[in-house]
């Protein structure tokens, strides 16, 4: 990976001894999926490239199916005819478009171009090789999907393909009748990837979603954490509940960090979620807690399995633990403007920034990837990342989430993404949100500084401006 945008110390290691940054001088690298349709290919890209782009490996998936529905209207069955020579015209130019561009977002620093397509045939392949490897030097990695489980294929027809636009308007079962048609001329020429005509390329093939992996010839860091990505994500229908802790202590009194316990009305809202959970009837839930006393407090009563992750912990504030911002301003005024600047990459003095919680938290999501139902009971930073995961929010953005306390984030995967829903339990709590201010240059006024600090209702002193933000 190139460094040139990374402002990480180059292998710095953080509190749990991983590797901060996820760069390492690499070639660029493009991931070319292999498989008929309605194989999950599109739901791989996706996901993948929402991962790496979190991991902040900037990455860009680039379908040839949305090509070819820029190029031409045609999308009854016919058009995938392996006979339709016009077609099949139309369809490699519409390829060729995708890997093109694909390579220029390369060229002009991104680091993962992810081709969707069906890419078939090894004349395919060959022709995805030259363009490449030979003409661009970049890496190349197959990640073939082979299913041939109908439910599986049915599943997936219904799920995403006759709501795609190539259906608009049509009946389902004729969508449905069509698409299997479309799935039958591909098979015609449909050439699996094979050891004894493709031992020098780098590939994974996926069996029916997971069911078996096949690996070869991995070339280098990137390829082994996409390997380790797609053998531990999942299809199973699931729902993954996020909410920070109740009201704290040092949420009353505006002091970031430390390890206080839960306030009156964190204690309520400690309450109110167990019975929402109960409520919820939510089927083998899991419970995870960071290891501070005010997400434990927090998950105390919720009936079910529960786990303690310290890389659940809060943002490390380092010098500024268990200060005030109004504080944090006073005696640190650059620090705090440094901060403003940029808050993804600012990492406090002896602290942590939030590029370094998402490294901290890849585990994490690893884990999640491969569980059912689960209810995360963190912090605001920590929340908010995991937020930027499933909503494919960008490093600037995460930092600015909106994540407020008694709230519980309930996520489900639906189709090629997620749906967020907020449920407020009726407990009121301090407002914690501090949005970016307007002037973040180093000579501001200490006004200007706290200009965003929400007021505390709960000191009932707006002067004070003692905000739990992180
Ligand atoms: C499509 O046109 O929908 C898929 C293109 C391909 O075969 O890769």
């Amino acid at each position: 990976m190139r460094r040139d945008s990374c402002k990480c110390e180059p292998l710095r290691l953080n509190r749990c001894g991983t590797a901060s940054c996820p760069h390492v001088v690499q070639a660029p690298t493009v991931i070319a999926m292999v498989g008929l349709p309605a194989r999950g290919k599109t739901f791989m890209s996706k996901k993948l490239t929402r991962y790496l782009n979190w991991i902040g490996i900037r990455t860009k998936a680039f379908n040839v199916g949305d090509y070819r529905r820029a190029a031409t209207t045609e999308k009854c069955h016919d058009f995938f005819r392996a006979d339709n020579i016009e077609a099949e015209d139309l369809r490699n130019k519409c390829a060729l478009m995708a890997i093109d561009d694909a390579c220029k977002f390369l060229r002009d620093g991104g680091e993962v171009a992810v081709v969707d397509a069906t890419n078939t045939t090894r004349d395919r392949r060959k022709l995805l090789v030259e363009l490449i490897c030979e003409n661009n030097n970049f890496k190349l990695f197959f990640v073939e999907s082979i299913c041939d489980d109908p439910e599986i294929i049915e599943a997936n027809i219904l799920e995403v393909k006759v709501c795609s636009p190539d259906y608009s308007g049509m009946d389902k079962t004729e969508a449905m009748q069509d698409f299997l048609q479309r799935i039958e001329h591909y098979r015609e020429h449909y050439e699996s990837m094979d050891y004894s005509y493709d031992k020098n390329l780098s590939f994974i093939q996926i069996f029916n979603q997971g069911e078996r992996f096949l690996v070869n010839k991995l070339a280098g860091h990137l390829q082994s954490r996409v390997v380790y990505y797609l053998m531990n994500i999942h299809v199973l229908p699931r729902t993954i509940y996020l909410t920070r802790h109740g009201e704290s202590q040092m949420n009353l009194q505006g002091r970031i960090g430390g390890d206080s316990d839960l306030s009156t009305r964190g204690w309520e809202y400690a309450n109110a979620l167990a019975k929402f959970v109960e409520q919820e009837k939510i089927p083998n839930l899991r419970v995870w807690t960071s290891e501070m006393k005010r997400t434990m407090q927090t998950a105390q009563h919720i009936n079910a399995p529960k786990a303690h992750w310290k890389a659940l912990n809060e943002i490390d504030a380092g010098i500024c633990e268990g200060m005030t911002y109004e504080e944090i301003a006073d005696k640190y005024p650059e620090e705090f403007a440094k901060r403003d600047q940029d808050k993804f990459h600012y990492r406090y003095p002896t602290g942590e920034s939030y590029q370094d919680l998402v490294s901290r938290l890849e585990p994490v999501i690893m884990e999640l990837e491969r569980q059912e139902n689960v209810m995360v009971v963190c912090h605001q930073a920590v929340a908010r990342c995991l937020l930027a995961y499933f909503q494919d929010k960008t490093s600037e953005d995460l930092t600015y989430l909106k994540v407020p306390l008694h709230t519980v984030i309930k996520l489900t995967p639906v189709a090629y993404g997620c749906r967020v829903e907020f449920k407020y339990l009726n407990i009121e709590a301090v407002n914690t949100h501090r949005e970016k201010p307007k002037n973040v240059s180093l000579n501001r006024s200490k006004e200007e500084a706290l200009s965003t600090v929400p007021p505390n209702p709960a000191v009932n002193d707006v002067e004070r401006h003692s905000p739990g933000e992180r």
